[in-house]
């Protein structure tokens, strides 16, 4: 809207100034816009300001440095927030980490959420459960088919009844969700001093920062500050809200054999626990950028065709000329 304005336009101000000068008439004047070719100096930069390109750019620059703004410190600059909590309360915030699967068309690195399935196997699933991932979830993604139903043979799942109206025990099916390491809430805040550890299928949606908090979390573990009080039990993080978090340190470097050679130190265990967890917050991920990379493909032709068909079917109107040959009074 503001770059159809001429910037002429702007100076009818000036014409206020005249009607106060001449009140008996009104005085529409409008100035030319004077262009950058003027002779002298100062008409020069009087003509810069006057020109459209110089309120365009100034306009971009008021957009552009509230944008970097509140990139930077993620407030609008001017507005003021009220905290209920001290930055303490909330945590940390994390830095942002560079995720190979970030940019608009990455997917994400499959061998990293295999090797992170293997972490979470490992190391959280004695207290985390993934309720939301099936066997068969597995499947195409990390691993085969036949790997998959391998695994899930090994855990034995509860099922019925039989025909005598018995539950009986059977090897696990692709169609089986992965088990929980606890029967109920109460088995798992008993065996963590009363916490709970919660579910992780959808952890890195319910955190704010998601899979940078995590991974932050998983490394950030540390000696408290002198003069931090901290109970019997719990752990100093910086990250977790209230800094004491009844979770340890879980991820050490060594913990993990990975079966492709990768070197397992701590900050590769939590990136590839982070990324498996990703996934398995958003396993849509992948198919959603290749919809949207169609999509884009798919309406930038439509649009470009119809622009044509457009100016095509226009044409004959836009050439077209219109002559007014007034009759001729025959009668002189
Ligand atoms: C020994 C048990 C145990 C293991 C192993 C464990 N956790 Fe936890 N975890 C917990 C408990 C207990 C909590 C709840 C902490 C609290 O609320 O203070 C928790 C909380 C969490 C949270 C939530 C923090 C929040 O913001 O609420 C995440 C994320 C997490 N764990 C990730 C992991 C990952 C990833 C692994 C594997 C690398 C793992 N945990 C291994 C016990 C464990």
């Amino acid at each position: 809207m503001l770059f159809r304005l001429p910037a002429s336009s702007l100076k009818s101000v000036h014409s206020l100034k005249d009607v106060a000068a001449n009140s008996s008439r009104l005085v529409a004047r409008r100035t030319p816009v004077r262009f950058a070719s003027s002779s002298s100096a100062s008409s020069t930069v009087k003509s810069v300001l006057d020109s459209r390109a110089a309120l365009a750019s100034a306009a971009i620059a008021t957009v552009g440095s509230i944008a970097w703004y509140t990139h930077l410190y993620g407030t609008l600059p001017f507005v003021g927030q009220v905290h209920a909590n001290s930055p303490a309360e909330e945590g940390l915030h994390p830095p942002q980490y560079p995720w190979s699967h970030n940019g608009w068309l990455d997917s994400y690195d499959h061998a990293s959420i295999r090797r992170g399935y293997q972490v979470y196997r490992e190391v959280c699933a004695a207290c985390h459960s993934l309720d939301r991932i099936a066997w068969r979830n597995l499947v195409g993604v990390s691993h085969t088919a036949d790997e998959a139903k391998a695994m899930a043979e090994e855990v034995e799942y509860e099922d019925g009844p039989n025909d005598q109206g018995e539950m009986f025990q059977r090897p696990g099916k692709l169609s089986d969700y992965l088990p929980p390491p606890y029967p109920n809430e109460e088995a798992a805040r008993a065996s963590n001093q009363g916490a709970l550890p919660p579910d992780l299928s959808l952890i890195t949606k319910a955190r704010h920062s998601g899979p940078d908090y995590v991974f932050a979390l998983l490394t950030g573990y540390r000696d408290p500050p002198a003069g931090f009080e901290i109970r019997e039990g719990m752990n100093y993080n910086p990250y977790f809200p209230g800094n004491a978090i009844s979770m340890a340190r879980v991820l050490f470097d060594e913990l993990v054999e990975y079966e492709d050679g990768t070197p397992a130190t701590t900050s590769q265990l939590a990136k590839d626990v982070v990324t498996f967890l990703n996934w398995a917050a958003e396993p849509e991920h992948d198919e959603r950028k290749k919809a949207g990379i169609k999509a884009v493909i798919l309406f930038s032709s439509l649009t470009l065709i119809s622009l044509y068909v457009k100016r095509f079917k226009w044409s004959v109107i836009k050439n077209r000329k219109i002559f007014y040959n007034p009759p001729v009074d025959k009668t002189h």
